[in-house]
């Protein structure tokens, strides 16, 4: 949440800038703001998009060589202008810009209050950069060593930049638990929030870890330290990420590119792990860790959000083809409960940022009882990625509608491959079985572009359906997650109400809700529980509720019963959440398209939640 970026170099500081809000709104888009260093320290900074701040800067002098900005989602203090960072420090010779939330910024605040600071905004942000000058003017210090004893009296998260007027070429930057990447160029730096607004211009990157502060300066080596005042020697790693993956390339948003990249995002995510030729599945991430989870009394799989409904997919996989009893549990109560965790467990964590806060909780959680711990993340060098003992990435390329849809079709597959591969080596499903599941997921690709071609017949649907209030999305076994999946996605990209159940719990409360008005959305594929699906179909019927069944293709009789029908080739039951989420995503896009939503930027959202 948040996004950061800034740059010290030999251009001209502000196009960069700009350019990286822009690469970075996904992040957070309540307000927006700018600092250039030229001679002084000038702050432009307004509510609303980057646009916004476009427009608002107009006709400004915007020279600079160095600078940062920094694009909002609020935690502390309403999204208005005063609230926007970047923040001064009250002799306006130091400012700041933050990704996190000072947790102590109270206490810190009353104590600078009653040393005579006056605060302008309602921001925790602003106690830290009091803070920073206070110690710097009392202690006679350089400002990096006043950043490194300032964050050692703030508990919380951070992403921070800091620019001094009084030093002119030199950019302080420092992490705990909020991401930051470091781009090193010739003769020039960038820092942001991921490596979006850098690779434009290097692939060699620093991924700075908790606690440690960056001293970025012109013509000089980039030197690290901790807060505890330690040396670090940075590891610079070279990116491979290419521009067109982080563009639109010609779609209306990122969300419809996306769906759209799901044959080769699924293609990519199997590419060196599943040999059909050699009939086996390989995953190099996790094989050194091979004997612990074969012999794991239980698998706990841990995420939120889209994330979590991968996990569920995954979990009856596991447990279906290598019978390791499997949990899924959204991270957010798995850290504030007091679980049951022992070293014979293997927990998984699922997240396609790889920054989620819950989730980085819950893997320190579980890691502190000696749990094995492994990721499936979307974003290499990520603080999950890093913070798990072994993992696996999905390879779906960079995801940036904050809707996530390639992600999820990823992480099925990954968790698919898992299975896979744990039941091969236990030996638990018969190698026939095994056979045919891994031909079926090698075809998932041609599978999913034949859906996609079907996608105007969705928008035909979408057309009908667009201004209702309330959706229900029902499906059973491997498809009760899609159906959760389903409403997901519509509801935070058009805010039309939708709830996904299990379609047997339809009786149990929702069915209440049926009438003419309500449209149902049944995943109704013939393979697992058809016939009961079938029943439940017909009792919405009687209630006259309108019908969206996905369905087998050539599957006469739900044609017969629903209002509409979306078909989808036929596969392996398990393999079918690869399938049927894919009209789902495309019904949902076009109805918030029709509504006129902000489909890449729904409000009140951010695609990477680094906040709890
Ligand atoms: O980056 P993560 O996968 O950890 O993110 C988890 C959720 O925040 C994310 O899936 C969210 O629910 C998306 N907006 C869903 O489309």
């Amino acid at each position: 949440m948040c996004g950061i970026v800034a740059y010290v170099g030999p251009k001209p500081a502000y196009p960069i800038l700009i350019k990286g809000l822009h690469r970075l709104e996904y992040r957070g888009y309540d307000s927006a703001g700018l600092c250039l260093l030229n001679g002084e320290l000038k702050v432009w900074k307004c509510k609303g998009k980057v646009s916004e701040l476009e427009k608002y800067i107009e006709g400004e002098n915007l020279e600079g060589t160095i600078g940062m900005a920094h694009t909002r989602w609020a935690t502390h203090g309403e999204p208005n202008q005063i609230n926007a960072h970047p923040h001064y420090s009250q002799s306006k010779h130091l400012s700041i810009i933050h990704n996190g939330i000072i947790e102590n910024y109270l206490v810190l605040r009353k104590e600078l209050q009653q040393r005579g600071y006056t605060f302008t905004s309602d921001t925790d942000t602003e106690v830290l950069i009091h803070l920073i000058e206070d110690i710097q003017q009392n202690e006679h210090v350089a400002v990096e060593e006043a950043v490194r004893i300032a964050l050692t009296q703030v508990i919380g998260a951070y992403a921070i930049v800091v620019l001094s007027q009084d030093h002119p070429d030199k950019i302080i930057a420092a992490r705990k638990g909020s991401p930051m990447v470091i781009g090193i160029g010739v003769d020039e730096f960038f820092v942001a929030s991921d490596a979006t607004p850098i690779i434009e211009y290097t692939n060699n990157v620093v991924f700075m870890n908790d606690e440690e502060i960056a001293i970025i300066e012109r013509h000089q080596e980039l030197k690290m330290r901790t807060i505890r005042n330690q040396e670090r020697t940075p590891y610079i790693q070279r990116l491979e990420m290419s521009l067109t993956a982080i563009e639109k390339s010609g779609f209306p948003h990122f969300m419809l590119k996306e769906i759209f990249e799901q044959p080769h995002s699924i293609e990519d995510s199997m590419r060196g792990r599943l040999h059909l030729d050699q009939d086996t599945v390989t995953l190099g991430g996790i094989r050194d860790y091979l004997p612990k989870i074969l012999n794991a009394e239980r698998i706990i799989i841990t995420a939120c959000g889209t994330s979590w409904h991968a996990g569920l997919v995954g979990e009856y996989i596991i447990e279906d083809l290598a019978r390791i009893p499997v949990e899924v549990e959204y991270s957010s109560e798995f850290r504030y409960r007091n679980p049951v965790i022992s070293e014979k467990d293997v927990i998984i964590a699922i997240s396609q940022s790889g920054e989620t806060a819950d989730t980085l909780a819950a893997i320190e959680l579980a890691k502190s009882k000696g749990a094995t711990v492994l990721g499936i993340c979307n974003v290499v060098g990520s603080s999950i990625a890093r913070a798990t003992h072994a993992g696996v990435y999905t390879h779906a390329g960079p995801e940036i509608g904050v809707a996530s849809t390639k992600a999820f079709t990823a992480q099925v597959v990954v968790l698919t491959l898992i299975g896979l591969l744990l039941a091969e080596k236990k030996g638990t499903v018969p190698e026939s079985h095994l056979h045919k599941l891994r031909l079926e997921l090698g075809l998932i690709p041609s599978k999913v572009e034949k859906i996609l071609e079907r996608a105007n017949k969705i928008k035909d649907i979408a057309t009908i359906y667009k201004d209702r209030t309330n959706a229900l999305y029902l499906g059973r076994g491997y498809n009760f997650p899609v159906a959760l999946e389903g409403a997901l996605k519509l509801k935070e990209i058009s805010y039309i109400h939708a709830e996904g159940y299990p379609a047997a719990e339809m009786k149990h409360g929702p069915i209440a809700l049926i009438d003419k008005y309500m449209p149902v959305v049944f995943i109704a594929h013939k393979r697992g529980i058809y016939e009961k699906v079938i029943t439940n179909i017909e009792e919405v019927r009687a209630r006259k509720g309108n019908i969206i069944a996905i369905i087998t293709e050539g599957d006469e009789s739900v044609k017969k019963l629903a209002d509409h029908y979306i078909e989808i080739p036929d596969t392996e039951e398990m393999l079918i959440p690869l399938l049927a989420t894919i009209p789902l995503q495309l019904l949902s896009y076009y109805v918030a398209v029709m509504r006129g939503c902000n489909v890449d930027q729904p409000r009140n959202l951010a695609k990477s939640v680094t906040v709890e």
